[in-house]
């Protein structure tokens, strides 16, 4: 898409969040917009949830109150990102069109007072979001306020499948454009396996409830199917505001939080990539799952950068438990997503709201209003982004790429698989929080993707691989790349089929070693091997899985100590081309998979940062200077090697950087002189310790 757009129109970082003024009235609007001027916003989010109360009756439109909110922003010197309110249809809309409602898979027709109700394949509904989008952007494209348009909200959540009459007829016309015809059908399905062949279109349906698990392949279609029709969808929406409006057009992804969207096929759709992104408050480093999801929105744009649309001040109300932030965390986590490609950070919400489902979520403006903590850290924050606004624009430097496949986690969460405890989100995590902890940035790749600029390519959890993508990966090996593959990879091809001679099958050339039988372990079973590579050897403890090797050429670096593999090879290294494969067979987490990283880093002429593990650096680079993006995760000072100017204190810093315990910094450095964190070395020099 349209990435060269200049986007949104503002000096510097964009800093605010969603504001629901619909909700609130005319007093606190002016008492809203006094304190966005105290807090430095510049954007706000509006209209997102407001189609009830601005199309009062089917093409009946009443914008009054948006005319009067919009010119009251603006003259406050505040931004307006416009929603288009199309999550929400209102409840004349599902009077009128009761077919329009979504079906579970158990049949039960969701019904109205919540959000997220509507099919998208309904033919009315889609005629209804045409219908108000249009009518937005007809009204306030020349509005010197909306400088962005915000469509829908978080496509896929909560409403993803949809399994209604017209979802299943929508779906046999995918299907016949994707196929053919139904031979084709009943060869990519495999419907000889338990008599499920088909003779008539008017057969086959949506991957509803049945008595046993259905078909893979037709709930692996059923989820493009299902991505296809919302991002229709979108298509729909921006279609009709292009026809009016010049600006940038978006809609708010949930990168690593949401799986019914392909967020590659979105990316390549919007002019600016979005991200909401909330804390696992039961993850106590969730800040790493938060890294992965910055990294992974910002990949999906293309390296270009992107706006995080949602986060929250402190606690969120949709958890088990939803825990406060401490002080100081929203900021660490706001420069974490700034760091990693972020050119606009925004909260959901302005400020809390007194009635409905999300009374008990923080905001900007809490309920216990300014003299609060929360209120006092924005102020901060705002203060803080306001000087950097030169880091606009400027774009992320990353070390190692990493696969990310939406299709293959689709079809790995499908039924009946080796083992429950192996799980593509874990494993992920666990390699990503590797690389995180040696301090090299991540970018997110598919399988596919030109490989050519990345000295190291990790593949976590790549159940499905197209025969076309290993040949891809196999290249990259061959032209001289380190490619890290974990278990459970390259098993089945695009239809959920078992790869013709086996699992691994497509990557046997670039790895060296075939998988002779998936060997899982028990619940809480652990099994330990023994690694010796360039030193004496250690034991490294592991879990959930084994495997029975064959290597074919490969050498062994790693034999299990323990478990129904007991003697056999664990880890691999193969010698393919220029470049070097490595194969791990079992779940490794975070502290083993360190002298295994550091070996394949070796390989790889990469290095670990030296920082110690919790310090997150990532740079930035624009023409003229090197951004260094510091974030102390620890309850230590640290020491930083970089020479330049500390942008929010204006400090110089000649060679280190004293950074408090939680706390963050931004350093202009001079490209040529800055201390580039790769060429560093680990400081305890203990490549094969494992803490
Ligand atoms: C987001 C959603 C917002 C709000 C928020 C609460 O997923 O887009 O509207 O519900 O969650 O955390």
């Amino acid at each position: 898409m349209n990435r060269s757009t200049p986007w949104p129109a503002l000096p510097g970082i964009a800093f605010g969040g969603d504001y629901n003024p619909e909700q609130w009235p005319r007093d606190v609007w002016r008492e809203d917009v006094a304190l966005m001027r105290e807090a430095g916003v510049n954007l706000v989010s509006i209209g997102i949830f407001s189609w009830a109360l601005i199309e009062t009756s089917e093409g009946v439109f009443d914008f009054s109150w948006l005319d009067e909110i919009i010119d009251l922003l603006h003259e406050n010197g505040v931004a307006v990102d416009l929603g288009t309110p199309t999550a929400s249809p209102p409840a004349w809309f599902f009077a009128a069109h009761p077919e329009a409602r979504v079906v579970n898979r158990d049949g039960v027709v969701m019904g109205f007072g919540s959000r997220g109700m509507a099919s998208p394949s309904s033919p009315a509904y889609r005629e209804a979001i045409a219908r108000i989008a249009d009518a937005l952007a007809a009204r306030y494209a020349d509005h010197p306020a909306v400088v962005l348009w915000h469509v829908h909200n978080e496509y896929g959540v909560p409403v993803g499948e949809d399994h209604s009459p017209q979802s299943a007829a929508a779906f046999r016309v995918w299907l016949q454009e994707r196929y053919g015809d139904l031979d084709a059908l009943n060869a990519a399905w495999g419907t000889a396996f338990w008599g499920q062949h088909y003779t008539d279109w008017r057969h086959v349906g949506t991957p509803a409830a049945a008595p046993s698990t259905v078909n893979p392949a037709q709930k692996l279609d059923f989820a493009r199917f299902t991505d296809h029709q919302l991002r229709e969808c979108f298509i729909i929406e921006r279609e009709a505001i292009r026809a009016h409006a010049p600006q940038p057009i978006t809609t708010n992804m949930m990168a690593n939080q949401s799986w019914t969207t392909d967020l590659w096929a979105w990316g390549d759709e919007m002019d600016l990539v979005s991200d909401d992104h909330y804390l696992w408050a039961a993850d106590p480093e969730a800040h790493i799952g938060l890294a992965i999801a910055a990294d992974l929105t910002r990949s999906v744009g293309r390296g270009a950068p992107w706006m995080l649309m949602e986060h929250s001040t402190s606690a969120v109300n949709w958890q088990p438990r939803n825990i406060a932030k401490t002080p100081g965390e929203m900021a660490r986590n706001a420069f974490s997503h700034l760091g990693r490609g972020a050119d606009g950070i925004l909260f959901f919400q302005w400020r809390a709201g007194r009635s409905g489902a999300e009374k008990f979520h923080s905001a900007m403006l809490p309920h216990a209003g300014t003299r609060s903590r929360v209120w006092r850290e924005v102020v901060d924050l705002g203060e803080k982004l306001g000087r950097l606004g030169e880091l606009r624009g400027s774009t992320v430097r990353a070390d190692v790429a990493m696969l990310w496949d939406f299709e293959s986690f689709w079809a790995q969460d499908l039924d009946w698989r080796p083992s429950c405890d192996v799980d593509h989100r874990d494993l992920v995590r666990r390699y990503y929080e590797r690389l995180w902890r040696d301090g090299l940035t991540v970018d997110f790749v598919l399988p596919g993707d030109d490989l050519s600029a990345y000295p190291l390519v990790v593949a976590p959890a790549q159940y499905l691989l197209t025969a076309a993508d290993a040949a891809n990966l196999d290249e990259y090996v061959a032209r001289g790349g380190t490619l890290l593959v974990s278990f459970f990879s390259a098993v089945v091809d695009e239809h959920d089929a078992v790869h013709p001679g086996g699992f691994l099958a497509p990557l046997h050339e670039a790895l060296g070693v075939r998988v002779e039988e998936h060997l899982p372990l028990r619940e809480g079973e652990t099994a330990a091997l023994r690694w010796q590579h360039d030193g004496p050897a250690i034991e490294l403890p592991a879990d959930v899985w084994q495997e029975d090797l064959d290597p074919i050429g490969a050498e062994v670096i790693a034999r299990y100590a323990e478990g129904p593999a007991a003697g056999g090879a664990a880890i691999t290294r193969n010698a393919h081309g220029a470049g070097t494969g490595w194969y791990v067979s079992t779940r490794l987490d975070a502290a083993a998979l360190r002298p295994v990283l550091d070996a394949v880093y070796a390989d790889a002429g990469l290095r670990a940062t030296g920082m110690p593990e919790g310090v997150e650096l990532v740079t930035r680079e624009s023409a003229e200077a090197d951004y260094l993006i510091a974030v102390n995760h620890t309850a230590e000072p640290v020491e930083i090697p970089v020479a330049g100017e500390e942008l929010l204190t204006g400090t110089a810093c000649t060679g280190t950087l004293a950074l408090a315990a939680g706390g963050v910094a931004v350093v202009r450095a001079v490209p040529a002189r800055a201390v580039r964190a790769r060429e560093t070395s680990r400081p305890d020099g203990a490549a094969l310790s494992v803490p």
